[in-house]
């Protein structure tokens, strides 16, 4: 359900940045205000960055005839199943990093089809990214897969969701378990300055059947720790364990069989060889089988779910398909 079955390559646009113009109020970035010191530094460089680019979304945003229109700006293909696509972001629409908004398009009849989506992009940036399957005959992404730059989608603004920093517990390694499209959540959380706040080491395993199918992931994570706005947040703290099922990889296997077995751990160079529920926190984004699987793991070790109102040691979200 999270993934698509990816076959093949489609070309791509060129490289992505990794940071995007940033929306300010009262001089930085949304939901950012309360960062000090050196954040203030970087994000005022920020802010310098986006504000030369504002002129650009504001002239790539078309009149809106849809109710709730948002325009897409950019669109990429990764694989036959799998794209990547960018819209403007309403002036109202505050969220919080790794929580999901209902997208859609009018269907034949005029009555909009819509399906909830993890916004892929973090809380400060001006756009929103999102990840998407195609599913050839799927009501929504059967037509979205050809969204092209200028045209409108429909996006309800309420954003919600349990992948997010609130609801769970202080700790020191975050986890972040995802499956297919099930890695857009936390293609917003890498790019939170807060999960660097908060962790002292942050892990993002993502497994897929094929390597095509990683590629989005690879080039976000990759773009990272060198990227002049967001690296000096990153630093050393993100490390990366991407997987194949299904084509010969450097590193293949489930994420549940790489957890259970302790082989993520050894691999990694951890101290440990399963997480110790006062240190490690974990979030979890796929198919409902493998969040179920994965569960059944973290409860094993002692982990708790959480909630946003009743914060605990992990959090789990399914991945949408459309
Ligand atoms: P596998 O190839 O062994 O089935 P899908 O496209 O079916 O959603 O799968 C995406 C990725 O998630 C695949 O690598 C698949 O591995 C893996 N996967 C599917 N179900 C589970 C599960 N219950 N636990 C762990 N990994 C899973």
């Amino acid at each position: 359900m999270a993934a698509g079955t990816a076959l093949g390559n489609t070309p791509r646009e060129g490289p992505r940045r990794a940071f995007r113009p940033v929306r300010t109020v009262g001089g930085f970035p949304e939901g950012r205000g309360h960062l000090e010191g050196k954040e203030r530094g970087i994000l005022s460089r920020c802010i310098a960055y986006m504000n030369q680019q504002t002129a650009v979304t504001q002239a790539t945003a078309a009149k809106k005839t849809l109710p709730d229109a948002q325009t897409v700006t950019e669109v990429r293909h990764y694989t036959d199943d799998l794209f990547y696509f960018r819209t403007t972001r309403p002036q109202s629409l505050r969220f919080r990093s790794g929580e999901f908004v209902m997208i859609g398009l009018p269907g034949d009849d005029g009555k909009p089809i819509m399906r909830a989506y993890s916004i892929a992009s973090p809380a400060w940036d001006d756009g929103l990214d999102f990840y998407s399957i195609k599913v050839q005959d799927g009501p929504l992404t059967s037509r979205l897969q050809h969204i092209k730059p200028g045209d409108e989608i429909i996006l309800r603004p309420k954003p919600v969701g349990t992948l997010v920093l609130d609801a769970l517990l202080p700790g020191k390694r975050l986890w972040f378990l995802a499956t297919g499209t099930g890695i857009a959540p936390f293609a917003s959380l890498m790019r939170d300055p807060e999960t660097y706040e908060q962790y002292d080491e942050v892990i993002m395993m993502h497994t897929c059947r094929e390597v095509a199918e990683l590629e989005f992931g690879r080039e976000l994570v990759e773009s990272l720790p060198q990227d002049p706005l967001i690296g000096e947040f990153v630093g050393d703290k993100l490390k990366y364990y991407p997987t194949t099922t299904r084509e010969d990889f450097r590193n293949m296997g489930r994420v549940t069989d790489n957890l259970a077995s302790g082989k993520v751990f050894r691999d990694l160079g951890l101290p440990c060889e399963k997480m110790d529920p006062s240190a490690d926190r974990a979030m979890v984004c796929g198919s409902l089988d493998f969040n179920k699987d994965v569960m059944a793991i973290l409860e094993g070790w002692g982990l708790r779910e959480g909630a946003n109102s009743e914060p605990a040691e992990y959090v789990v979200e399914k991945a949408f398909v459309g």
